[in-house]
């Protein structure tokens, strides 16, 4: 693959939010989940669990529980300017539940060595300012973060439509008892996918010397 052709899949993958209620078969959430394993992981250990959910009771299950989440938190107080967007917010909150498919991703266990020495050692108070530096860059999420990115291009590529949600993780809880995830995994992202019903304009990108500084 040449460049130019790398840059263009980046640059044809979208978030789709709009599906067609045809079915995903199973054998490409499996092509695309395979491939995405190959993306870079913390430690080579793929601290990382998926869920990929094609049954409609617990989609909707889990739709309904990020909705009751997203109903208390418009319920309480709300800066009259947001009203409208709290509002739009409260419509499309579950609006996941469209798809035939939902791909759940927890983050698992991830300890190097450096953790486990800050970890035996956290009374030391240098220790745990160094300690949260390191969970602001938690690989485990990190992780996440990279399989994820894999997975959506690797969707694009099979002709599926997929979102990166982190959003619904507000109703974590909910979530990870509907799926019966483990005591030592949490949820931390989720990906409705089905056939693209919609072909949204790409957002913009910020201009390269807004992100970008060379240290020479
Ligand atoms: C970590 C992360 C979390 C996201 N969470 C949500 C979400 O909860 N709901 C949603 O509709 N989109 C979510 N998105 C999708 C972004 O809105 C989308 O990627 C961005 O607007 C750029 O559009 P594009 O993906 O089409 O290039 C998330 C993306 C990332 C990377």
């Amino acid at each position: 693959m040449d460049f130019a052709s790398l840059v263009e899949l980046f640059k044809a993958r979208r978030s789709i939010r709009k599906w067609k209620s045809d079915p995903v078969p199973e054998e490409l959430l499996t092509k695309a989940i395979e491939a995405a394993g190959w993306s870079p992981n913390s430690g080579g250990k793929q601290t990382y669990r998926v869920y990929a959910i094609t049954s409609r009771a617990t989609i909707d299950a889990i739709g309904r529980a990020v909705q009751e989440v997203t109903d208390y938190l418009a319920s309480l107080d709300v800066d009259p300017a947001d009203r409208p967007a709290v509002e739009r917010w409260q419509k499309s909150s579950a609006f996941f539940t469209n798809a035939p498919a939902l791909i759940a991703v927890s983050a698992g266990v991830y300890q190097s060595i450096a953790d486990k020495l800050q970890a035996r050692n956290i009374a030391d108070p240098r220790v745990a300012a160094i300690n949260r530096n390191r969970n602001i860059a938690a690989s485990r999420i990190q992780t996440v973060g990279a399989f994820v990115d894999h997975l959506l291009l690797s969707l694009h590529v099979l002709g599926l439509g997929a979102v990166y949600m982190a959003g619904p993780t507000q109703a974590k809880e909910a979530i990870e008892k509907l799926l019966g995830t483990g005591q030592d995994e949490d949820i931390v992202a989720l990906v409705p996918v089905g056939w693209p019903d919609e072909q949204p304009a790409a957002p913009p990108r910020k201009p390269l010397a807004d992100l970008v500084t060379f240290i020479r």
